[in-house]
């Protein structure tokens, strides 16, 4: 049976090969996606996120999310990701509509009406799963896990020590770190090494049209280069539910720093128990490459 997950997401052009991969991955089973600002704004991403279901003519409801953090003003990286979020491939236009209701209700409505708890897979800011759990906290226990593509044990990518994910909204994710959710995180330990090769990248168009598609999506997409290969971030957070193997993970305390004036959105890892704290997140600390690679591979071959 497929696993049952909703995708929370902000494309982004590797949200939108991770969307790709949950799509036709068989093991899973996306039920719906909820988008949120952080790449670029959440009309943006929204519309990004429909233009792609419609290019697969894939029957997936969307409910659009928050438009701001929770306590911060909107910050973007249209620079990695151009001005649309989704730049460079001539999406056709369409009527597909959101659902008329927001993200949190959306998400609501899918747990409770769920037979089995669902995972949630997280790949933009955390900002919609902090509200959900704000708003609607009897829904914990129809959350399977949460997975996450955020943070790093390391350096981070937006500032110096905070990923892009998670210093957009430190508040959002200082929750939803605290809130006692079975949390796997994919962080930058493992997104960073999560890289497809210039061989793989320019063999892209002939593979099929989802190939065709992300190849011209890659080819403005700014997290490494296509001479040298591109980091796929989120994809890790779907490749992670698909092949678990593939990841090393380690228990730890996961703290994010809210306040520090250099460090917020830092999240502050605690791989050797100094603080002695029950672990309350499983941190992906290392990634079978060629594992990966080959999956990938494998996946977007089953797309159209
Ligand atoms: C994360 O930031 C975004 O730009 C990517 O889509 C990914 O979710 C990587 O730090
Ligand atoms: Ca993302």
């Amino acid at each position: 049976m497929p696993l049952p997950i909703i995708l929370d997401t902000d494309p982004g052009i590797d949200d939108a090969a991770a969307i790709a991969a949950a799509l036709f991955s068989p093991a899973l089973d996306l039920q719906l996606i909820t988008t949120v600002a952080g790449n670029v704004s959440v009309e943006k991403t929204t519309r990004n996120a429909l233009q792609l279901l419609h290019f697969w003519q894939a029957d997936v409801p969307v409910a659009q999310g928050a438009s701001t953090p929770l306590l911060r003003p909107a910050r973007d990286a249209a620079y990695v990701h151009g001005e649309s979020g989704m730049e460079g491939y001539p999406f056709v236009e369409h009527r597909r509509q959101t659902l008329d209701k927001p993200a949190l209700l959306a998400i609501r409505d899918a747990l409770i009406n769920a037979p089995e708890p669902v995972t949630l897979v997280a790949i933009g800011p955390l900002t919609n799963i902090a509200l959900l759990l704000i708003q609607y906290p009897a829904c914990r226990e129809k959350i399977r896990r949460l997975v996450i593509m955020g943070g790093s044990a390391g350096r981070g990518n937006f500032t110096p020590t905070g990923e892009f994910n998670i210093a957009i909204d430190p508040e959002a994710a200082a929750r939803v770190f605290a809130s006692g959710l079975e949390i796997v995180m994919c962080g930058l330990d493992v997104t960073n090494k999560a890289v497809l090769a210039p061989e793989f990248l320019a063999s892209l168009p002939g593979l099929n049209r989802t190939g065709k598609m992300l190849h011209a999506l890659f080819s403005h997409y700014r997290s490494g280069s296509m001479s040298t290969g591109l980091r796929m971030h989120d994809l890790c957070a779907i490749a992670w539910l698909a092949r678990p193997e593939l990841f090393t993970l380690k228990p730890c305390f996961v703290a994010v720093e809210t306040e520090g004036r250099w460090t917020a959105g830092t999240t502050v890892v605690d791989i050797d128990g100094r603080y002695e704290q029950p672990a309350n997140v499983q941190v992906a600390l290392d990634l079978d490459v060629e594992g990966f690679r080959g999956w990938v591979a494998e996946v977007l071959a089953l797309a159209p």
